[in-house]
Protein backbone atom coordinates (compact mmCIF):
# COMPACT_ATOMS: atom_id res chain seq x y z
CA UNK A 1 0.00 0.00 0.00
CA UNK A 2 1.12 3.67 -0.70
CA UNK A 3 0.68 5.24 2.54
CA UNK A 4 0.64 9.07 3.11
CA UNK A 5 1.64 8.37 6.08
CA UNK A 6 3.09 5.12 7.65
CA UNK A 7 3.41 3.75 10.46
CA UNK A 8 6.87 4.57 10.94
CA UNK A 9 9.93 5.19 8.63
CA UNK A 10 13.21 4.03 9.44
CA UNK A 11 16.19 6.79 9.13
CA UNK A 12 19.00 5.47 6.94
CA UNK A 13 21.31 7.36 4.93
CA UNK A 14 24.96 7.89 3.11
CA UNK A 15 26.61 7.09 6.78
CA UNK A 16 24.77 3.73 6.83
CA UNK A 17 25.69 2.71 3.92
CA UNK A 18 29.26 3.84 4.04
CA UNK A 19 29.38 1.59 7.20
CA UNK A 20 27.92 -1.32 6.16
CA UNK A 21 30.52 -0.95 2.91
CA UNK A 22 33.37 -0.91 5.57
CA UNK A 23 32.75 -4.01 7.43
CA UNK A 24 32.14 -6.31 3.72
CA UNK A 25 35.63 -4.44 2.78
CA UNK A 26 37.19 -5.09 5.86
CA UNK A 27 36.62 -9.51 5.51
CA UNK A 28 35.65 -8.99 9.40
CA UNK A 29 32.00 -10.28 9.81
CA UNK A 30 31.19 -11.01 12.99
CA UNK A 31 31.68 -9.98 16.51
CA UNK A 32 34.62 -7.99 15.48
CA UNK A 33 36.02 -4.34 16.75
CA UNK A 34 32.89 -2.94 15.56
CA UNK A 35 30.59 -4.98 18.30
CA UNK A 36 33.02 -4.18 20.65
CA UNK A 37 33.17 0.16 19.76
CA UNK A 38 29.29 -0.36 19.85
CA UNK A 39 29.03 -1.91 23.23
CA UNK A 40 31.34 0.45 24.59
CA UNK A 41 29.49 3.41 23.31
CA UNK A 42 26.28 2.21 24.66
CA UNK A 43 27.37 1.09 27.97
CA UNK A 44 28.49 4.94 28.38
CA UNK A 45 24.98 6.16 26.88
CA UNK A 46 23.42 4.10 29.23
CA UNK A 47 26.16 4.71 32.25
CA UNK A 48 26.61 1.15 33.15
CA UNK A 49 30.12 -0.41 33.08
CA UNK A 50 29.10 -3.56 30.87
CA UNK A 51 26.35 -3.89 27.40
CA UNK A 52 26.48 -6.82 25.50
CA UNK A 53 25.35 -6.47 21.91
CA UNK A 54 23.10 -9.72 20.93
CA UNK A 55 21.00 -10.45 17.59
CA UNK A 56 17.81 -9.19 19.16
CA UNK A 57 15.68 -7.86 22.38
CA UNK A 58 14.09 -11.77 22.83
CA UNK A 59 17.67 -13.15 22.72
CA UNK A 60 18.66 -10.60 25.25
CA UNK A 61 15.62 -11.12 27.32
CA UNK A 62 16.28 -15.19 27.13
CA UNK A 63 20.08 -14.18 27.80
CA UNK A 64 19.18 -11.96 30.94
CA UNK A 65 16.27 -14.72 32.71
CA UNK A 66 19.14 -17.36 32.36
CA UNK A 67 21.81 -15.54 33.55
CA UNK A 68 19.82 -15.14 36.78
CA UNK A 69 18.75 -18.92 37.27
CA UNK A 70 15.04 -18.74 36.27
CA UNK A 71 13.83 -21.94 35.82
CA UNK A 72 11.20 -24.47 36.43
CA UNK A 73 9.19 -23.33 39.37
CA UNK A 74 9.12 -20.11 38.90
CA UNK A 75 6.95 -17.48 38.59
CA UNK A 76 8.35 -14.21 36.79
CA UNK A 77 5.68 -11.31 36.67
CA UNK A 78 5.34 -9.53 33.16
CA UNK A 79 3.15 -7.00 31.86
CA UNK A 80 -0.05 -8.01 30.07
CA UNK A 81 0.26 -5.46 27.37
CA UNK A 82 3.40 -5.69 25.59
CA UNK A 83 5.00 -7.83 22.72
CA UNK A 84 4.62 -11.28 23.24
CA UNK A 85 8.22 -11.57 23.07
CA UNK A 86 8.24 -10.30 27.11
CA UNK A 87 6.50 -13.10 28.23
CA UNK A 88 7.71 -15.82 26.00
CA UNK A 89 11.72 -15.41 27.15
CA UNK A 90 9.98 -16.31 30.38
CA UNK A 91 8.43 -19.69 28.97
CA UNK A 92 12.01 -20.40 27.48
CA UNK A 93 13.51 -21.13 30.60
CA UNK A 94 10.59 -23.22 31.61
CA UNK A 95 9.30 -21.08 34.19
CA UNK A 96 5.73 -19.53 34.41
CA UNK A 97 4.25 -15.98 33.42
CA UNK A 98 2.30 -14.28 35.74
CA UNK A 99 0.67 -11.44 34.20
CA UNK A 100 0.34 -7.78 35.68
CA UNK A 101 -1.55 -4.87 35.05
CA UNK A 102 -1.06 -1.35 34.02
CA UNK A 103 -0.74 0.97 36.94
CA UNK A 104 -4.58 3.54 35.66
CA UNK A 105 -6.15 4.12 32.75
CA UNK A 106 -3.38 7.06 32.13
CA UNK A 107 -0.46 5.00 32.73
CA UNK A 108 -0.12 2.02 30.81
CA UNK A 109 3.06 0.96 32.66
CA UNK A 110 3.05 -1.77 35.68
CA UNK A 111 3.78 -0.35 39.01
CA UNK A 112 4.59 -1.68 42.49
CA UNK A 113 0.84 -1.99 43.32
CA UNK A 114 0.04 -4.15 40.22
CA UNK A 115 2.88 -6.06 40.40
CA UNK A 116 2.63 -6.78 44.15
CA UNK A 117 -1.37 -7.84 43.72
CA UNK A 118 0.09 -10.57 41.41
CA UNK A 119 2.59 -11.83 43.31
CA UNK A 120 2.99 -15.46 44.41
CA UNK A 121 5.26 -17.81 46.88
CA UNK A 122 7.12 -18.78 43.40
CA UNK A 123 7.38 -15.48 41.96
CA UNK A 124 11.36 -14.93 41.68
CA UNK A 125 11.55 -12.21 39.39
CA UNK A 126 9.51 -9.39 37.27
CA UNK A 127 10.06 -7.88 33.48
CA UNK A 128 9.08 -4.10 33.82
CA UNK A 129 8.47 -2.88 30.01
CA UNK A 130 8.87 0.94 29.37
CA UNK A 131 6.11 1.02 27.10
CA UNK A 132 6.13 3.28 24.02
CA UNK A 133 8.81 4.74 25.52
CA UNK A 134 7.88 6.36 29.16
CA UNK A 135 9.71 4.92 32.17
CA UNK A 136 7.87 2.91 34.94
CA UNK A 137 7.86 4.00 38.21
CA UNK A 138 11.56 2.37 38.88
CA UNK A 139 11.82 3.94 42.42
CA UNK A 140 8.52 2.18 43.63
CA UNK A 141 9.26 -1.12 41.47
CA UNK A 142 12.70 -1.51 42.82
CA UNK A 143 11.69 -0.48 46.45
CA UNK A 144 9.17 -3.95 46.22
CA UNK A 145 11.91 -5.60 44.50
CA UNK A 146 14.45 -5.32 47.59
CA UNK A 147 10.92 -5.99 50.33
CA UNK A 148 10.44 -8.67 48.38
CA UNK A 149 14.05 -10.37 47.33
CA UNK A 150 13.01 -9.99 43.41
CA UNK A 151 15.09 -9.82 40.17
CA UNK A 152 14.16 -7.31 38.43
CA UNK A 153 14.39 -7.33 34.45
CA UNK A 154 14.56 -4.42 32.41
CA UNK A 155 12.75 -4.52 28.82
CA UNK A 156 14.07 -1.29 27.03
CA UNK A 157 12.70 -2.34 23.43
CA UNK A 158 10.82 0.56 23.44
CA UNK A 159 13.41 3.55 25.58
CA UNK A 160 17.04 3.62 24.06
CA UNK A 161 18.77 6.73 25.87
CA UNK A 162 15.79 7.32 28.05
CA UNK A 163 15.93 8.43 32.00
CA UNK A 164 14.15 8.45 34.92
CA UNK A 165 15.86 10.63 37.78
CA UNK A 166 18.93 10.96 35.98
CA UNK A 167 19.30 7.00 35.92
CA UNK A 168 18.87 5.36 31.97
CA UNK A 169 16.53 3.09 31.27
CA UNK A 170 18.45 0.01 31.49
CA UNK A 171 20.57 0.85 34.46
CA UNK A 172 17.81 0.51 37.33
CA UNK A 173 17.24 -3.11 37.31
CA UNK A 174 19.74 -6.35 37.03
CA UNK A 175 19.72 -6.37 33.36
CA UNK A 176 18.01 -3.90 30.40
CA UNK A 177 17.12 -5.78 27.34
CA UNK A 178 17.18 -3.27 24.17
CA UNK A 179 16.02 -4.07 20.73
CA UNK A 180 17.19 -2.88 17.94
CA UNK A 181 14.73 -4.08 15.08
CA UNK A 182 13.75 -1.70 11.82
CA UNK A 183 10.84 0.05 14.05
CA UNK A 184 12.60 0.89 17.06
CA UNK A 185 13.95 4.28 17.53
CA UNK A 186 17.52 3.09 16.57
CA UNK A 187 17.72 0.04 14.01
CA UNK A 188 20.94 -1.88 13.36
CA UNK A 189 17.85 -4.26 11.51
CA UNK A 190 17.50 -6.71 13.86
CA UNK A 191 19.72 -6.66 17.02
CA UNK A 192 19.64 -6.29 20.65
CA UNK A 193 22.01 -5.57 24.01
CA UNK A 194 21.78 -6.77 27.26
CA UNK A 195 22.90 -4.13 30.04
CA UNK A 196 24.22 -4.50 33.03
CA UNK A 197 25.84 -3.34 36.46
CA UNK A 198 26.63 -6.71 38.23
CA UNK A 199 30.24 -7.89 36.42
CA UNK A 200 29.65 -11.24 37.51
CA UNK A 201 25.92 -11.35 35.57
CA UNK A 202 27.91 -9.89 32.40
CA UNK A 203 30.49 -13.04 32.63
CA UNK A 204 27.50 -15.55 32.48
CA UNK A 205 25.41 -13.14 29.79
CA UNK A 206 28.88 -13.46 27.95
CA UNK A 207 29.05 -16.97 27.95
CA UNK A 208 25.00 -17.58 27.24
CA UNK A 209 25.30 -15.41 24.06
CA UNK A 210 28.12 -17.71 22.41
CA UNK A 211 27.57 -21.34 23.51
CA UNK A 212 29.11 -21.15 26.69
CA UNK A 213 32.62 -20.37 25.29
CA UNK A 214 35.25 -18.89 27.75
CA UNK A 215 37.18 -17.05 24.67
CA UNK A 216 35.86 -15.23 21.44
CA UNK A 217 36.87 -15.70 17.66
CA UNK A 218 38.33 -12.15 17.62
CA UNK A 219 40.34 -13.01 20.95
CA UNK A 220 41.96 -15.93 19.59
CA UNK A 221 42.64 -14.35 16.00
CA UNK A 222 44.34 -11.48 17.97
CA UNK A 223 46.52 -14.15 20.09
CA UNK A 224 44.80 -13.28 23.30
CA UNK A 225 43.62 -17.09 23.28
CA UNK A 226 44.63 -20.66 21.98
CA UNK A 227 41.38 -22.78 23.32
CA UNK A 228 38.17 -22.44 25.20
CA UNK A 229 36.18 -24.04 27.72
CA UNK A 230 32.20 -24.38 27.60
CA UNK A 231 31.06 -23.92 31.14
CA UNK A 232 27.13 -23.10 30.22
CA UNK A 233 24.38 -24.18 27.93
CA UNK A 234 24.51 -20.70 25.77
CA UNK A 235 23.57 -19.73 22.35
CA UNK A 236 24.11 -18.56 19.14
CA UNK A 237 22.78 -15.19 20.03
CA UNK A 238 25.76 -12.96 18.59
CA UNK A 239 25.65 -9.79 16.52
CA UNK A 240 27.25 -9.82 13.25
CA UNK A 241 29.92 -6.43 12.10
CA UNK A 242 27.23 -5.17 9.82
CA UNK A 243 24.61 -4.62 12.65
CA UNK A 244 27.58 -3.48 14.71
CA UNK A 245 28.52 -0.76 11.98
CA UNK A 246 24.70 0.20 11.73
CA UNK A 247 24.43 0.69 15.69
CA UNK A 248 27.38 2.97 15.92
CA UNK A 249 25.80 5.36 13.39
CA UNK A 250 22.11 4.81 14.36
CA UNK A 251 23.83 5.59 18.39
CA UNK A 252 24.88 9.36 17.46
CA UNK A 253 21.60 10.33 16.95
CA UNK A 254 19.14 8.86 19.05
CA UNK A 255 18.88 11.42 21.19
CA UNK A 256 18.18 14.02 18.90
CA UNK A 257 15.72 11.89 17.21
CA UNK A 258 13.85 11.14 20.29
CA UNK A 259 13.28 14.65 20.85
CA UNK A 260 12.00 15.31 17.79
CA UNK A 261 9.53 12.62 18.24
CA UNK A 262 8.62 14.40 21.61
CA UNK A 263 8.10 17.50 19.34
CA UNK A 264 5.52 15.40 17.51
CA UNK A 265 4.01 13.69 20.17
CA UNK A 266 2.83 17.53 21.85
CA UNK A 267 1.79 18.56 18.34
CA UNK A 268 -0.09 15.69 18.61
CA UNK A 269 -1.63 15.68 22.16
CA UNK A 270 -2.42 19.53 21.98
CA UNK A 271 -4.59 18.68 17.88
CA UNK A 272 -6.26 15.61 19.64
CA UNK A 273 -7.40 17.28 23.02
CA UNK A 274 -10.45 18.31 20.59
CA UNK A 275 -11.76 14.87 19.87
CA UNK A 276 -14.06 14.51 22.69
CA UNK A 277 -13.92 11.40 24.21
CA UNK A 278 -10.39 10.27 23.05
CA UNK A 279 -7.74 8.94 26.00
CA UNK A 280 -4.43 10.02 25.58
CA UNK A 281 -2.31 8.16 28.05
CA UNK A 282 1.17 9.45 29.53
CA UNK A 283 0.25 12.92 29.98
CA UNK A 284 1.61 13.52 33.57
CA UNK A 285 4.95 11.00 32.69
CA UNK A 286 8.33 11.37 34.45
CA UNK A 287 11.85 11.27 33.26
CA UNK A 288 13.07 12.23 29.60
CA UNK A 289 11.01 9.61 27.50
CA UNK A 290 12.07 7.86 24.17
CA UNK A 291 8.43 8.39 22.41
CA UNK A 292 8.20 5.44 20.50
CA UNK A 293 4.51 4.57 19.84
CA UNK A 294 1.79 7.38 19.75
CA UNK A 295 -1.01 4.97 21.58
CA UNK A 296 -4.30 6.71 21.71
CA UNK A 297 -7.39 5.07 23.42
CA UNK A 298 -10.18 5.42 21.56
CA UNK A 299 -13.90 6.13 23.36
CA UNK A 300 -15.87 3.58 24.70
CA UNK A 301 -18.69 2.56 22.12
CA UNK A 302 -16.68 3.59 18.94
CA UNK A 303 -16.04 0.44 16.88
CA UNK A 304 -11.73 0.17 16.14
CA UNK A 305 -12.46 -1.72 12.99
CA UNK A 306 -14.57 0.84 11.86
CA UNK A 307 -12.11 3.53 12.79
CA UNK A 308 -8.57 1.83 10.93
CA UNK A 309 -10.55 0.73 7.99
CA UNK A 310 -11.62 4.69 7.55
CA UNK A 311 -7.66 5.61 8.41
CA UNK A 312 -6.73 3.63 6.02
CA UNK A 313 -8.76 5.18 3.26
CA UNK A 314 -7.58 8.51 4.63
CA UNK A 315 -3.62 7.42 3.58
CA UNK A 316 -2.64 6.65 6.73
CA UNK A 317 -1.19 3.52 8.35
CA UNK A 318 -2.20 2.37 12.00
CA UNK A 319 -1.63 -0.58 14.18
CA UNK A 320 -2.60 -2.48 17.95
CA UNK A 321 0.26 -2.21 20.58
CA UNK A 322 -0.78 -4.80 21.95
CA UNK A 323 -3.38 -7.25 22.08
CA UNK A 324 -2.86 -8.58 25.93
CA UNK A 325 -0.63 -11.67 25.61
CA UNK A 326 -2.73 -13.77 28.27
CA UNK A 327 -5.38 -13.37 25.69
CA UNK A 328 -3.54 -15.25 22.89
CA UNK A 329 -4.68 -18.66 22.07
CA UNK A 330 -0.92 -20.27 22.75
CA UNK A 331 -1.21 -18.61 25.94
CA UNK A 332 -4.75 -20.09 26.68
CA UNK A 333 -4.08 -23.41 25.44
CA UNK A 334 -1.16 -23.58 27.98
CA UNK A 335 -3.34 -22.83 31.15
CA UNK A 336 -1.65 -19.57 31.36
CA UNK A 337 -4.38 -16.97 30.13
CA UNK A 338 -6.46 -14.99 30.29
CA UNK A 339 -6.35 -13.82 33.37
CA UNK A 340 -8.93 -12.37 35.24
CA UNK A 341 -6.21 -9.88 37.51
CA UNK A 342 -5.51 -7.76 34.27
CA UNK A 343 -9.18 -5.81 33.62
CA UNK A 344 -7.30 -2.64 32.39
CA UNK A 345 -4.99 -4.24 29.93
CA UNK A 346 -8.29 -5.86 28.42
CA UNK A 347 -9.67 -2.75 28.09
CA UNK A 348 -6.87 -1.17 26.58
CA UNK A 349 -6.54 -4.11 24.40
CA UNK A 350 -9.71 -3.40 22.79
CA UNK A 351 -9.83 0.56 22.38
CA UNK A 352 -6.13 1.07 21.98
CA UNK A 353 -4.98 2.48 18.01
CA UNK A 354 -1.27 3.23 17.41
CA UNK A 355 -0.88 6.65 15.37
CA UNK A 356 2.19 7.28 12.80
CA UNK A 357 4.94 8.30 14.88
CA UNK A 358 8.80 9.02 13.35
CA UNK A 359 11.48 11.42 13.54
CA UNK A 360 10.92 12.31 9.63
CA UNK A 361 7.65 12.60 9.88
CA UNK A 362 6.00 16.53 9.31
CA UNK A 363 3.80 18.55 11.28
CA UNK A 364 1.56 18.52 8.07
CA UNK A 365 1.51 15.12 8.16
CA UNK A 366 0.45 14.80 11.68
CA UNK A 367 -2.26 17.87 10.92
CA UNK A 368 -3.91 15.35 8.02
CA UNK A 369 -3.19 12.01 10.69
CA UNK A 370 -5.52 14.21 13.52
CA UNK A 371 -8.35 15.24 11.00
CA UNK A 372 -8.32 11.50 9.66
CA UNK A 373 -8.81 10.61 12.84
CA UNK A 374 -11.55 12.85 14.30
CA UNK A 375 -13.42 12.28 11.32
CA UNK A 376 -13.11 8.58 11.56
CA UNK A 377 -14.66 8.43 15.30
CA UNK A 378 -17.32 10.58 14.50
CA UNK A 379 -18.14 8.39 11.23
CA UNK A 380 -17.17 4.93 13.35
CA UNK A 381 -19.42 6.49 16.50
CA UNK A 382 -22.30 6.36 13.60
CA UNK A 383 -21.96 3.35 12.33
CA UNK A 384 -21.69 1.55 16.18
CA UNK A 385 -25.74 3.30 16.36
CA UNK A 386 -26.80 0.92 13.51
CA UNK A 387 -26.34 -2.49 13.15
CA UNK A 388 -23.20 -4.17 12.88
CA UNK A 389 -21.84 -5.41 9.54
CA UNK A 390 -18.35 -6.44 9.72
CA UNK A 391 -15.58 -7.63 12.51
C1 LIG B 1 8.34 -4.56 24.32
C2 LIG B 1 9.11 -5.44 23.38
N1 LIG B 1 9.87 -6.42 23.88
C3 LIG B 1 10.59 -7.23 23.10
C4 LIG B 1 10.58 -7.10 21.73
C5 LIG B 1 11.36 -8.06 20.88
O1 LIG B 1 12.33 -7.39 20.15
P1 LIG B 1 13.14 -8.13 18.99
O2 LIG B 1 12.32 -8.02 17.75
O3 LIG B 1 14.42 -7.32 18.89
O4 LIG B 1 13.39 -9.52 19.41
C6 LIG B 1 9.81 -6.09 21.15
C7 LIG B 1 9.78 -5.93 19.69
O5 LIG B 1 8.93 -5.37 19.08
C8 LIG B 1 9.05 -5.23 21.98
O6 LIG B 1 8.29 -4.27 21.48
Amino acid sequence: MNWQVPLFDPDLGPEEEQAVIDVIRSKWLTMGDRTKAFERAFASETGVPVALACNSATAALHMALAALDIGPGDDVIVPSLTFVATANAVRYCGARPVFADVASIDDWNVDAASIERVLTPATKAVVVVHYAGYACDMPGIMALAARRGLLVVEDVAHAPCASLDGVALGAWGDVGCFSFFSNKNMTTAEGGMVTTRRPELAERLGWLRSHGMTTLTLDRHKGHAFGYDVVALGFNYRMSELNAALGLVQLRRVRERNALRGELVSAYRQRLAQVPGLGLPFAAHRGEAAFHLMPVLLPPGVRRFDVMTAMREAGVQTSIHYRPVDTFTAYVQAGLGPSTEVPLSHLIGERVVTLPLYPSMRIEQVDLVCAALQKAVQGAAKAHESPATDA
